[in-house]
C-alpha cells in the first residue's frame, strides 16, 4: 500500500480527484471512456512515488444503465454498470486495483430523480392506481390545462419543470431534463429502495458516495399524491425550496448507515449559496453529510478579498468538529483556466490558475480535483454541430489530454466530445518531465501535503496587515507551521522578511512558488509578482506522519 491519511481520516486529510468516466480513457475503442480505461490510467493518479499525482481518493460520475438524456444522471438502474462503460467484473476490478495503489473511491448517488426509462417510472406511468405511481411526483392540470405551477427545470433550454403524462392526463415533476422525474421522497418504498442501492455499494467495498442534488430531494409536503391544484405553492422560476426537516431526517438516517460500516464517507452536491444554509447539511450534530461541496470559488470574481471572504466565512459558520472542503471545477462549471482568463488570454488564465491551485491544496479542508485539472486543461471549444448536453456544458467534459497523439491519446476513435486542439501542447506526456508544468506543481503541492501535518489537519490563520490585494494564511500543527501568500494584484508585492520571522516558521525555509524557476531556499523578503502565490515551508523534510509510517 502507499503511504496515505489514516483511516478513519482518509477523506478529511487526503485530496480527491473527480472522474467523468465518459472522458478520462476508452479502452475498447467506441469513443467512450470506460471503466477499464480509468483502471489503466490508475498510475497516473498514485503509483505511490512522487511521479504521480498523489491523490488519495476519486469521486466517479455514475457509469450505470442510462439512456444518457443527461450523461447518466439519468439512472435506469442504479446497481449495475451501462455497457458502454463496462460491466460490475470490470467495476470490482478497478476498486480493487485502486484500493491496492491505497486509491479510495466513492460512486455518485442519484437520489432527486431516474431516468424515465426506469423500471419503477415504466410502472408508474402505466396507470394512476399502479401501485409505484406514488414514487414519483405526480399533479393535475390546473383547469386550462396548464401545468399546476410555474416551477421551472434547472436547464433553462427545458422550461418548464412539469410535463404532461397524456396517458394518465397528470403533469411529473423534473426538476432536471423531462427524462429525469424527481422520485417522491415522502413514500416510504423509495426510502427503502436507496437504502438497498447504498448497501449495494457499500458491500461491494466502495468508499462512500457522491450525493447528487443532496439538497432538493425531499419536496415539500403539499406535493404528495394527488393534491388539489391550488394548495401547490406556485413560485415563479424557482425549483421546490430546500431544507426541508425532512430532508435533513434523510440525510440523518444514510449518515447513520453508514457508520454501520468502516470508514465510508458521503460527500453532498448543496447547490447552495448561501453560507449558512450550506453548513446546516453537515447536520447540527455533525450527523448528516460528513462534507457538503463549497462552491463558492467557482463563482467568486478574482480579488484577495472575495477568495479571503469564502474562507473565513466557512471556518466562521462550519459546526464544531465538522472539516471544509473546496472545489476550483467540475462537470458543470467552466473550467478554472478558462473562468481567470481575462478576455479569453488562457496565458494569464493558466498563471492564475496556478496559484488557485496552490491556494486550494494548502487551505484547511479536502480539496476536489477535476480530471485534467493538474494539466491546466481549458474549456475545449465545441463546434455547433458537436453540442450534446441540454445544459451547455460539453466544453467543460472534453476528453482528457494524456499525450499528443490522436485524440490526445484518450481514444483511437472519433471522440463523443472533440479533443481540444490544445491536446498536442498540453498534456500529461509533455509535462512530465517538466519541473516548471502545471503537473509537476500539482505533485510538488500534493506531496509536500500528504508529508506535513500543518497542511494536511493544522488550524488556519489568516496573516493580517497583507497589502489589500494578497491573501495571506498560516497552517499550523505542533511545532509545525507554513506560510501561504498570494497576490491576486496587477503589481508585485514585497513580503517583508520580518512577516516571514514573525511568523515563526524557523530559520531554513523553503519556497514552493506558482512562477517558474523560483522555488528553492528562502532569503530575506519574498516578491511576489502579479498572480503569484508562494508557500513557504521549513527547508527540513518532516518526520513521515505517523499514519504514513503506519502504511508504508
Ligand atoms: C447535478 C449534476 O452534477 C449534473 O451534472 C446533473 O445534470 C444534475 N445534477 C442532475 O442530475
Amino acid at each position: 500500500m502507499t503511504p496515505g491519511p489514516a483511516p478513519g481520516d482518509w477523506w478529511r486529510h487526503g485530496v480527491l480527484y473527480q472522474v467523468y468516466p465518459r472522458s478520462f480513457q476508452d479502452s475498447n475503442g467506441d469513443g467512450v471512456g470506460d471503466l477499464a480505461g480509468i483502471t489503466s490510467r490508475l498510475d497516473h493518479l498514485n503509483d505511490g512515488t512522487p511521479d504521480s499525482l498523489g491523490i488519495d481518493g476519486i469521486w466517479l460520475s455514475p457509469f450505470y444503465p442510462s439512456p444518457m438524456a443527461d450523461f447518466g444522471y439519468d439512472v435506469a438502474d442504479y446497481c449495475d454498470v451501462d455497457p458502454r462503460f463496462g460491466t460490475l467484473a470490470d467495476f470490482d476490478e478497478l476498486l480493487g486495483q485502486a484500493h491496492e495503489r491505497a486509491i479510495r473511491v466513492i460512486v455518485d448517488l442519484v437520489p432527486n430523480h431516474t431516468s424515465d426509462e426506469h423500471p419503477w417510472f415504466l410502472e408508474a406511468r402505466a396507470s394512476r392506481d399502479n401501485p409505484r405511481r406514488d414514487w414519483y411526483v405526480w399533479a393535475d392540470p390546473a383547469a386550462d390545462g396548464a401545468p399546476p405551477n410555474d416551477w421551472r427545470s434547472a436547464f433553462p433550454a427545458v422550461g418548464r419543470a412539469w410535463t404532461l403524462d397524456r396517458r394518465t392526463d397528470q403533469y411529473y415533476l423534473h426538476s432536471f431534463t423531462r427524462e429525469q422525474p424527481d422520485l417522491n421522497w415522502w413514500n416510504p418504498g423509495v426510502r427503502r429502495a436507496f437504502e438497498q442501492i447504498l448497501r449495494f455499494w457499500l458491500d461491494r467495498g466502495v468508499d462512500g458516495f457522491r450525493i447528487d442534488v443532496a439538497h432538493r430531494t425531499v419536496k415539500p409536503r403539499e406535493l404528495h399524491g394527488h393534491i388539489p391544484v391550488e394548495n401547490i405553492p406556485g413560485v415563479l422560476d424557482l425549483m421546490p425550496p430546500a431544507d426541508e426537516p425532512e430532508l435533513h431526517a434523510l440525510l440523518r438516517s444514510w449518515r447513520a448507515l453508514l457508520d454501520e460500516y468502516d470508514d465510508r464517507m458521503a460527500v453532498g452536491e448543496v447547490f447552495l449559496f448561501d453560507p449558512a444554509r450550506l453548513v446546516s447539511f453537515y447536520g447540527s450534530a455533525n450527523d448528516e453529510l460528513h462534507l457538503a461541496f463549497n462552491f463558492s470559488f467557482l463563482r467568486a470574481p478574482w480579488s484577495a478579498e472575495a477568495f479571503r471572504r469564502v474562507v473565513a466565512t466557512f471556518e466562521r459558520l462550519l459546526p464544531k468538529g465538522a472539516w471544509p472542503d473546496y472545489t476550483l471545477s467540475n462537470h458543470d462549471n467552466s473550467r478554472a483556466v478558462s473562468r481567470y482568463a481575462p478576455d479569453g488570454d488562457l496565458e494569464r488564465g493558466r498563471k492564475r490558475a496556478r496559484m488557485a491551485a496552490l491556494m486550494l491544496l494548502t487551505l484547511r479542508g479536502t480539496p476536489f480535483l477535476y480530471y485534467g485539472e493538474e494539466i491546466g486543461m481549458a474549456d475545449g471549444p465545441i463546434p455547433p454541430e458537436r453540442v450534446v448536453d441540454v445544459g451547455g456544458r460539453d466544453s467543460e467534459r472534453t476528453p482528457m489530454q494524456w499525450d499528443a497523439s490522436r485524440n490526445g491519446g484518450f481514444s483511437t476513435a472519433d471522440p463523443w466530445l472533440p479533443a481540444s486542439p490544445e491536446a498536442s501542447s498540453v498534456n500529461v506526456e509533455a509535462q512530465r518531465a517538466d519541473p516548471d508544468s502545471m503537473l509537476s506543481l500539482y505533485r510538488r503541492l500534493i506531496w509536500s501535503r500528504r508529508s506535513r501535518a500543518a497542511l494536511q489537519s493544522g488550524t488556519y490563520r489568516e496573516l493580517p496587515g497583507m497589502p489589500a490585494d494578497c491573501f495571506g494564511y498560516v497552517r499550523e500543527a505542533g511545532t509545525e507551521r507554513a506560510l501561504v501568500c498570494l497576490n491576486f494584484g496587477s503589481k508585485p508585492i514585497r513580503i517583508p522578511e520580518e512577516e516571514l520571522t514573525g511568523a515563526g516558521l524557523g530559520d531554513q525555509l523553503r519556497v514552493i512558488s506558482t512562477g517558474a524557476g523560483r522555488e528553492g531556499p528562502a532569503r530575506g523578503a519574498i516578491e511576489l509578482e502579479p498572480d503569484e502565490g508562494v508557500l513557504v515551508e521549513p527547508s527540513t523534510r518532516p518526520e513521515p506522519l505517523a499514519e504514513e509510517r503506519a502504511r508504508g
